[in-house]
C-alpha cells in the first residue's frame, strides 16, 4: 500500500522556514502540509496566499493546503493560485461544496476535512467529488496537540463507506500523528500521515523523525 508522509509546518520554526522546507523534502517527505487558519473558524491564525505562493517557489514537494476558513469558497482560488495542489476545506465551513467545485475546474485535487465530532454521514455528498478524505484526530487549531484515539471507529468507518463505493480517493489523519500511534491509523485506513510536532520538533532530526514514523506504519501494516 502506498503510504505518503506528509509534514505540517504548522510546528517548524517560521524564522528558518526555507531551511526546514529543504530538511523535510531531503528527508523523504512525500507532501508538504500547510495550514491555513482565519481566526474565525478557529481560534488561531497562520498564514494566507502569499505565503504558499513563496513555499512554492522553493519547494518541490506537493503542496497539501488546510483551510480551516470559514467561507473557503471566497478564498480557495487565491490558493490555487498560489500553486496548492491538494486543497482541503472543511464539511463544517460555509460553501464547502462551491470551494471544491471551484478547486477541481481549475484542475487541482480537492480534499474534505471533518472535526472529531462530526458525524461520518455528514460526508456522503462530498465523496464521490473530492481527491482525499482529511479525518481530523485533534480538534483544529493548534499544533502538538494529543491524538484523540476515540476517532479511530470513525475513520474505519469513513475507509468502508469509501470501499464500498470503489473509491481510491486518499484518507488522511491529521493531529497528533505520532510513531506511537502511526500503526493504528494505518490499520484503520488511513494512507497520508500528517505530522507536524512529530517530524519538526520530535527526538531526531527531521529526517530521523521522517523515517521512525515511515517504519512505525509500515511495521504495523506487516504484522496485521
Ligand atoms: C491542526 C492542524 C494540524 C497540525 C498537526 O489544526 O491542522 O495539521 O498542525 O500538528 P501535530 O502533528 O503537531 O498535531
Ligand atoms: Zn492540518
Amino acid at each position: 500500500m502506498e503510504l505518503l508522509i506528509s509534514p505540517s509546518i504548522l510546528s517548524a520554526n517560521f524564522a528558518r522556514l526555507d531551511e526546514q522546507i529543504k530538511a523535510a523534502e531531503q528527508g523523504g517527505a512525500d507532501w508538504l502540509h500547510v495550514d491555513v487558519m482565519d481566526g474565525h473558524f478557529v481560534p488561531n491564525l497562520t498564514i494566507g496566499p502569499q505565503v504558499v505562493h513563496d513555499i512554492r517557489e522553493v519547494c518541490s514537494l506537493p503542496l497539501d493546503v488546510h483551510l480551516m476558513i470559514e467561507k473557503p469558497h471566497t478564498l480557495a482560488e487565491q490558493f490555487v493560485d498560489a500553486g496548492g495542489d491538494y486543497i482541503t476545506v472543511h464539511v463544517e465551513a460555509d460553501g464547502a461544496m462551491e470551494a471544491i467545485e471551484l478547486i477541481k475546474s481549475r484542475g487541482k485535487k480537492a480534499g474534505i476535512a471533518i472535526n472529531p465530532t462530526t458525524s461520518h454521514i455528514t460526508l456522503e455528498p462530498y465523496l464521490e467529488r473530492v481527491d482525499m478524505v482529511v479525518v481530523m484526530t485533534v480538534n483544529p487549531g493548534f499544533g502538538g496537540q494529543r491524538f484523540m484515539p476515540e476517532v479511530l471507529p470513525k475513520l474505519s468507518t469513513i475507509k468502508k463507506m469509501m470501499d464500498m463505493r470503489g473509491l481510491t480517493a486518499y484518507l488522511e489523519v491529521d493531529g497528533g500523528i505520532k510513531r506511537e500511534n502511526a500503526g493504528e491509523v494505518v490499520k484503520a485506513g488511513a494512507n497520508v500521515l500528517v505530522a507536524g510536532s512529530a517530524v519538526f520538533k520530535g527526538r531526531g532530526s527531521i529526517e530521523e523523525n521522517i523515517t521512525d514514523l515511515r517504519e512505525a506504519a509500515q511495521n504495523a501494516l506487516k504484522t496485521s
